[in-house]
């Protein structure tokens, strides 16, 4: 049995005084820390706030991680931050592959794997992101894109892929309100484990595959409730506590 997984993904968004509110708001309620029996959570948040939502965080049982990484352990790469700082900040997990970093930063599947092998190597949890534009899904390209974008990660961390999360985003669903239905994403989350299995069937087993795109509280319980989704990386409705609680209880 895998444990559900709700990750918010802040995305650029947040200030110190309203970071503060909102976690300040999720460990109050009773309600929330009550529900997180058997739910793994976890914020991931823009670098600047790393230091803060750390501390905010350090005594809850919601992680904090990461939104990006460095394919480099140290050297000269303006800008760039590396899986041993963010160790450095408690983090836990690291987004990898966004498709909008695919999209605005141009990152292959080569590069995502790189990032995701990085993160491991610093006993960071990966979550990487898979998921078909919305020219790729209206031309039935789903499963090759979402089937090529994985590959690549497995061809590169090999026995390591027990260790990563994975999260189906299809990108016309980010963002926009509009969401597969729950049979439509349960077949593209079966595929990525049939995929997963033909590799190695118990790290199959195992591996969280998390939904994402529009996941608001009135249609998580359906998505989540499908055999082979197994929590969500939410963005929108992480960045205010009643959504984030709401979500967490669908589990
Ligand atoms: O990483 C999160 C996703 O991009 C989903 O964002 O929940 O705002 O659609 P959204």
């Amino acid at each position: 049995m895998r444990p559900l997984t709700i990750i918010g993904n802040w995305k650029m968004n947040g200030s110190l005084a309203a970071n503060q509110q909102l976690i300040e708001e999720l460990l109050s309620s009773k309600d929330f820390l009550a529900n997180l029996q058997g739910v793994r959570t976890g914020l991931c948040v823009p670098y600047p706030y790393l230091s803060q939502v750390s501390q905010l965080l350090a005594k809850s049982s919601i992680a904090c991680g990461a939104q990006d990484v460095s394919d480099h352990p140290n050297g000269a790469y303006t800008g760039d931050v590396s899986a041993k700082m963010l160790q450095d900040f408690a983090c836990q997990y690291v987004i990898v592959g966004h498709s909008e970093r695919r999209q605005f930063h141009q990152e292959g599947d080569g590069l995502v794997a790189r990032k995701a092998k990085a993160c491991l190597q610093a006993n960071i949890t990966p979550i990487i992101c898979v998921g078909e534009t919305e020219a790729e899904h209206d031309d039935g390209k789903t499963l090759t894109v979402v089937r090529r974008q994985l590959q690549a990660v497995l061809d590169l961390l090999q026995g390591q892929i027990a260790s990563c999360v994975i999260a189906y985003e299809p990108v016309w669903a980010i963002g926009t309100g509009k969401v597969p239905t729950p049979a439509q994403a349960q077949d593209v989350h079966r595929e990525l484990r049939l995929q997963l299995a033909k590799f190695d069937d118990e790290a199959a087993s195992k591996v969280a595959i998390l939904y994402g795109g529009s996941l608001k509280p009135d249609n998580a319980k359906d998505l989540l409730a499908m055999p082979d989704i197994d929590g969500g990386l939410v963005g929108g409705a992480s960045l205010n506590a009643k959504d984030f609680l709401a979500l967490c209880q669908a589990c």
